[in-house]
């Protein structure tokens, strides 16, 4: 694990110079965080699997905003490869992988912790998982731009990825429990913040020095 956390830090540095380049897309291959506006926290997840439910890796939120647990890089839908640098579009189905532990967003009907909605746990092994991690990107244009508000549809469920605005205790205090909701209302939108993002023409031409 403390490999892929030193792999995913040299990937951020191999691509940190595109980041001035700025595109007003959200593509494949882009490292964000995801950021619950209401409350500021952003979607994170860490080596705490749930004492409860599937026992899974846990999702949480976070207030904290400078920490490499709430990268997550934006992949195509499962055994389906999206092209890095492709712009997402609304509607498009996505993956959110989590950088530093490599599972992925996912969902599935297991009872959350806290509020007893639908849990939302990291899943999978080496990038490896099954159709739980499909989400679906809400968007109301074309393409998913970097100030769009958007909402995360789980294909398998339908639920909406949310912040149940209840709080964990020990061992991590104070981090905010993520479910999946049934309706979507304007609690369920997140923007992507903070984000390495691909462009496309940048990405074909520093293809060679991919890892
Ligand atoms: C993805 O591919 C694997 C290996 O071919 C297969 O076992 C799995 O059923 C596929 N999953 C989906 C959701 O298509
Ligand atoms: C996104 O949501 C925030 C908070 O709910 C709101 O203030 C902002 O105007 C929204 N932005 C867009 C582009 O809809
Ligand atoms: C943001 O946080 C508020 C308060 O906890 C919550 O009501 C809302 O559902 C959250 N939105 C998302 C997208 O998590």
């Amino acid at each position: 694990m403390l490999f892929q956390v030193f792999s995913g830090l040299m990937f951020l540095s191999l691509f940190s110079s595109i980041q001035g380049r700025s595109t007003k897309y959200v593509t494949c291959g882009s490292v964000i965080k995801l950021l619950n506006l209401s409350y500021k926290v952003r979607l994170h997840s860490h080596d705490v699997k749930y004492g409860s439910g599937s026992g899974q890796q846990s999702i949480t939120g976070t207030d904290v905003k400078e920490d490499v647990n709430s990268h997550w890089t934006i992949k195509g839908p499962i055994n389906k490869t999206c092209t890095r640098g492709e712009p997402v579009k609304c509607g498009m189905t996505i993956r959110l992988q989590h950088l530093a532990t490599s599972r992925l967003l996912h969902s599935h009907h297991f009872v959350s912790p806290l509020s007893s909605n639908q849990e939302v746990s990291a899943f999978g092994e080496g990038g490896i998982g099954d159709s739980g991690d499909n989400w679906i990107v809400v968007c109301e244009d074309e393409f998913w731009e970097r100030d769009d508000n958007v909402s995360l549809k789980h294909v398998d469920t339908g639920m909406f990825l949310a912040s149940s605005g209840h709080t964990y205790g020990r061992p991590i205090n104070g981090q905010m429990e993520i479910v999946g909701i049934r309706r979507k209302d304007s609690s369920a939108s997140w923007q992507a913040v903070e984000g390495l993002y691909i462009h496309p023409s940048v990405m074909t031409k520093t293809k060679h020095d991919e890892l």
